[in-house]
This record gives C-alpha cells, structure tokens and sequence, in this order.
C-alpha cells in the first residue's frame, strides 16, 4: 500500500542528496559528508532553541559583533557549533560567518574542496520572545589546490552550488537546494532525522502578501515607496495585499516561498546598503527563491549577480514572487 511504504520508505535528507549526487558520477560522497555536518549543527541548535528559555540561554552573551550588534548567548553558541561541525567534516577550506569579523581558514590536514559562508542565527532579536529563527547557509566550491583566500568566498551568488535554511519554529524545516529545485524535510524529533516533507517547492506566480519593516517608510527611496503605496492602495481596483513581518529573515522567507508574495528589504537614507549581507543572507536566499521559480532584486541588478568585495558586505534586497519582483524592477527602471 502507498500509505504503507511511505511509512516505511523514509527519504531522510541524507538518502535524497546522496540520490542527487550519484548523478554525478564524479561525487565521491564529499558533499554528502558536508551536509551531514551542516545538518548536525542544525539539530544542535534546534534543540538549544527549544530549551533556551530553560538552559538560560536566552539573554545577551556581553560581546558585540563586527556588525556592531550586541551578541545573544545563542548567537555565540550557534556560531561555535556550527564552525566546529564544519572543520571537524573535512570537507571545508574557507569558512565565513555573520559572528565572527575574519574568514575561518581550516588547517591544512583538515581542508576540503568546499567555503561555506553562514548566518549561525538568524533573527536574534526574536530569541527572547520565542518566536522563529533559523540558520542560513550558502556552498562554493574550491577551484584550486593553493593556499585559500578570502577571494575564495568573494564570488558572484551565481557561482553557489547549493543553499539552504533551517527555520527553528513550531517544527524545525531544513530547506535546502543543490541547484536541482528546492526541497524541504521536516525534523522528527523522535528520530533525529529530517525527512522529505515538501519535494520540489514552487512559488506561487503571484502573491498578495508584501512583507517589509514599515517602520523604516520614511527613509526609502522613490520606487520603493511608490511600490509599498501600490500594496496597500492598489489603483487597478485588485485587493490591497497583506503585511506580514516576522523581522526573522528566515521566517519571513518561508512564507513568502510556500504562499507567494514579496519580502523587501530596501536601501534606505541611514543605509545606503539595506541591511541584509550578501554572503550568508542574501545570496542564499536569493539561490532558492530562483530555484523555486521566483526571482531577487538588488534595485539595481539580479542579486545572484551582485560580486561582493568585503566578506560582511549588505546589498538591499527584493525577493519572491516573480510577478510582483518584476512590478517593482519596473519602477526601478523607470527611476
Ligand atoms: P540577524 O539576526 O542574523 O542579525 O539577522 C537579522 C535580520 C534578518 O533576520 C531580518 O530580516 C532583519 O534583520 C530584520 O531587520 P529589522 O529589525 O531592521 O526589520
Ligand atoms: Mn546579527
Ligand atoms: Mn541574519
Ligand atoms: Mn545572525
């Protein structure tokens, strides 16, 4: 019976990629390997998360960051676990993180042919209230036996070879693509395994939600303005669309890609640049959502395009729905 083998059958994350890579007869389980010691990290925090309220590790860990935020005790666990997990893998060279000012290069007896760049936490200012937070994280590959660089990491998001979240909410959901669509699993906690929850996501054409801090509309340029004005007083007689803001990246992406919509997070007065980096928040994201069928913005080019020149470089950001992404690439256009 299908209901039966689907019981029986269980597509771990694990079992899927190791399906997609033997279609690359070159793979020697590497990639394999990483993600294993990606999803490990994962579990970990996923569990911390659960617990933080409990263990006291909610709260401030009393460092800053080179972003200048003031760290959270799960910030700076998080960003241990996962840098430890991914240089005890083997299979890492370069590695760079939100938390920590400098790239990780791995020693020499431990490199492998792939740079991960990762946001350990993602939405820390929602830690403390319990609502959802993730871990984003992007892969390149290691074109070259020499000493790596940071130019290893500073590369056009076209060159990533796969993506992925963790979102840490009411169920804990790895999304992750390898460049042949995006794939969600679904932590069971009973087993410890992500399982295939959501084969081949697609996101709607068009959506009716738009999601950005509003808080920020006094300071955005022209055509982000005449969009948002757009949103909530459509001229064409259509619906107004909703607002819906986490103020988790990883949040507010998830639902834009299982419902449709926008997530915007544009350039403004105080920063010329948004908010949002470009390694380990917005090219990522921006990998998954073309993977899903949706497209992501810079107000000036194709996010995927964008070759950063510092490691913690931001870029403003418009992504999901390619109708509506194309809608305010048009009022970019005209501007
Ligand atoms: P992080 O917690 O990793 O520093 O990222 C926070 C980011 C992102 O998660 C979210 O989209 C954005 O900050 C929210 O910023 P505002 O509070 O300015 O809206
Ligand atoms: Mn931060
Ligand atoms: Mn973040
Ligand atoms: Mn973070």
């Amino acid at each position: 019976h299908a209901a039966d083998a689907h019981r029986t059958d269980l597509m771990t994350i694990t079992r899927f990629v190791l399906n997609e890579q033997s279609k690359y007869p070159e793979s020697r389980g590497d990639f394999t390997i990483l993600l294993s010691h990606i999803v490990l990290g994962c579990k970990f925090v996923c569990s911390a998360v659960n617990k933080a309220g409990l263990a006291k590790l909610i709260g401030l860990a009393g460092e800053t960051n080179i972003q200048g935020e003031e760290q959270k005790k799960l910030d700076v666990l998080s960003n241990d676990v996962f840098v430890k997990a991914l240089v005890s893998s083997g299979r890492t060279s370069v590695l760079v993180s939100e938390e920590d000012e400098e790239a990780t290069f791995v020693e020499p007896s431990k490199r492998g042919k792939y740079c991960v760049v990762f946001d350990p936490l993602d939405g820390s200012s929602n830690i403390d209230c319990g609502v959802s937070i993730g871990t984003i994280f992007g892969i390149y590959t290691l074109d070259h036996t020499n000493e790596p660089t940071t130019e290893d990491v500073l590369k056009p998001g076209n060159e990533m070879v796969a993506a992925g979240y963790c979102m840490y909410g009411s169920s804990c959901m790895l999304v992750l693509s390898t460049g042949t669509g995006v794939h969600g699993f679904t932590l069971d906690p009973s087993l410890g395994e992500f399982i295939l929850t959501h084969p081949d996501i697609k996101i709607p054409k068009k959506g009716n939600i738009y999601s950005v801090n509003e808080g920020n509309a006094q300071n955005w340029d022209g055509p982000t303005t005449k969009y948002v004005e757009k949103c909530k007083f459509p001229k064409d007689g259509s619906p107004a669309k909703s607002l819906r803001y986490v103020g988790s990246m990883v949040a507010d992406v998830h639902r834009t890609l299982l419902y449709g919509g926008i997530f915007l997070y544009p350039a403004d007065k105080k920063s010329p640049n948004g908010k949002l980096r470009v390694l380990y928040e917005v090219f990522p994201m921006s990998f998954l959502m073309e993977q899903a069928g949706g497209q992501a913005f810079t107000g000036q080019k194709r996010a995927l395009d964008l070759v950063p020149e510092k490691i913690h470089e931001r870029s403003p950001i418009f992504l999901g729905s390619y109708d509506d992404v194309e809608e305010i690439k048009a009022l970019y256009a005209e501007a």
